[in-house]
C-alpha cells in the first residue's frame, strides 16, 4: 500500500464547506419552491438561510479558484492536448467504469498531486466549476435583488427566464451529487475517497479501483 497526497488543504476546506452549502441550498430551495409540499421550516426563514449559505458559498468558490489559478496545482485541471491520446484514455476509463470496475479489473488512471484526476473527472468537474456553477450563482444573485437588478434580469429575458435556469441549475446538482456520490465510493474501500478528501492522502491499493 501506497500513500499519496493529492487533496492540499485549501481544496478540502473548499470542498467541505461547498459540499454542506450545497446540501443546505438543495434542502432550503426545495422549501421555498416547494411550499405547498414540503412545511420543514417557516418560509422566511428559508429564504434568508438561502441567501446566506448562498454569498457563503459565492465567497467560498473564489478559494477554490484562487488556489488553482495561482498555484500550480492547476496541472490537475488541464485536459490532455493531444486528440489521440485524450480519446485513448478517456475511453479506457469509460470502459473501466463501464464493465471493467465489475471484472475486478485496475483503475488505468494513477492519480499524483499534479495529475489526480482522469479524463472524465476533468471534463465533469470542470463543466461543474466553470459552467454550472457560475451560471447558478449569477442567476441566484438576479433573483436575491430584482429590483436592483432589473435591467440585467430584462436582458437575460425576464424574471421567468433567469428563476427557470436557476431550477433547471437545482435539478443538474441533484443529478450531479448522485453521480458524484457513487463515483466516490469505487476506492479500494467504499469510503476510501471520502477519508482521502478529509486527510489529503490517498491510499493506493494494488487493485485501486478509482
Ligand atoms: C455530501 C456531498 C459530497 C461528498 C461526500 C463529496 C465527496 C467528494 C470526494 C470524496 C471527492 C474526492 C474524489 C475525487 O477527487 O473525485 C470530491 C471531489 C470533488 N467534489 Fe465533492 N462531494 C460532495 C459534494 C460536492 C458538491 C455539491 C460539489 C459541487 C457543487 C462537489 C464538487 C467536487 C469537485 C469539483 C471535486 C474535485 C475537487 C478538486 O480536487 O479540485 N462535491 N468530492
Amino acid at each position: 500500500m501506497k500513500k499519496v497526497y493529492i487533496h492540499p488543504l485549501p481544496v478540502r476546506i473548499w470542498h467541505w464547506i461547498n459540499a454542506l452549502g450545497f446540501l443546505g441550498m438543495i434542502g432550503t430551495g426545495v422549501q421555498i419552491r416547494y411550499l405547498d409540499l414540503v412545511q420543514l421550516i417557516p418560509f422566511r426563514t428559508a429564504v434568508v438561510l438561502h441567501n446566506y449559505i448562498g454569498f457563503v458559498l459565492m465567497a467560498n468558490f473564489f478559494l477554490w479558484l484562487g488556489f488553482y489559478l495561482f498555484t500550480d496545482k492547476i496541472t490537475v485541471y488541464l485536459p490532455e492536448m493531444n486528440p489521440k491520446k485524450y480519446f485513448e484514455d478517456s475511453w479506457r476509463q469509460i470502459k473501466f467504469y463501464g464493465y471493467g470496475i465489475f471484472l475486478g479489473e485496475e483503475n488505468p488512471h494513477h492519480p499524483t498531486i499534479y495529475h489526480k484526476f482522469n479524463p472524465l473527472q476533468i471534463m465533469m468537474y470542470q463543466i461543474i466549476m466553470l459552467l454550472m456553477v457560475p451560471i447558478t450563482f449569477i442567476s441566484g444573485l438576479l433573483l436575491w435583488d430584482i429590483k436592483r437588478f432589473s435591467s440585467l434580469i430584462e436582458l437575460f429575458g425576464g424574471v421567468r427566464v433567469v428563476d427557470t435556469v436557476h431550477v433547471l441549475m437545482f435539478v443538474v446538482f441533484c443529478g450531479f451529487l448522485l453521480m458524484h456520490l457513487y463515483l466516490i465510493t469505487l476506492g479500494h474501500t467504499r469510503l476510501a475517497h471520502i477519508k482521502a478528501m478529509l486527510t489529503g492522502y490517498e491510499e493506493l491499493h494494488e487493485r485501486d479501483r478509482r
